[in-house]
């Protein structure tokens, strides 16, 4: 499966390939046993399809001007958290905003940005897909 989401020629029907086996496994109750990730694994199959079909939306669109990048916002005041976090949505929210903002010459395509924030300062890591 790793193999199939690192391909340099990955397709969305790939990703579905590999989302509809991670359904059907959990449906057949064998989804422990198939080396699907042990915590949180609904959440991370869905993240795990998303990085991959942004990867697939940032080739296809390569020298079209367009950016398609991934943007975690770090742990974040939320209902998904009970309001844990080390910053508020406001905060997390107007960082992924100034990251799209960017003009296109300046924001690269196919990356996952994670914003962190300590004290005033935020930075902005970014990896390939
Ligand atoms: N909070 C964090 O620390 C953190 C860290 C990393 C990544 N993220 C990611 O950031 C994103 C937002 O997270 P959050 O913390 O803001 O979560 P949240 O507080 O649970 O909010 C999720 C939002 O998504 C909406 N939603 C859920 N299912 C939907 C659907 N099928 N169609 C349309 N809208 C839907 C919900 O609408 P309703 O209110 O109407 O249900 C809600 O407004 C998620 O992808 C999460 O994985 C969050």
């Amino acid at each position: 499966m790793k193999a199939i989401l690192a391909s340099e020629n990955l397709t969305e029907e790939q990703i579905e390939g590999v989302v509809n086996s991670f359904l059907e496994d959990v449906k057949s109750g064998r989804w422990k046993s198939q080396g699907w990730p042990e915590l949180w694994v609904d959440y991370s199959v869905t993240k795990l399809a998303l990085n991959a079909y942004t990867k697939v939306l940032a080739k296809r669109n390569d020298g079209l001007g367009l950016s398609v990048n991934c943007y975690c916002p770090g742990f974040t005041q939320t209902s998904m958290t009970r309001g844990k976090g080390s910053h508020t949505a406001d905060e997390a929210a107007e960082a992924g905003a100034r990251l799209a903002l960017l003009p296109p010459h300046l924001l690269p395509s196919g990356k996952f940005f994670v914003w962190t924030s300590k004290n005033t300062t935020s930075t902005f890591i970014d990896s390939r897909l």
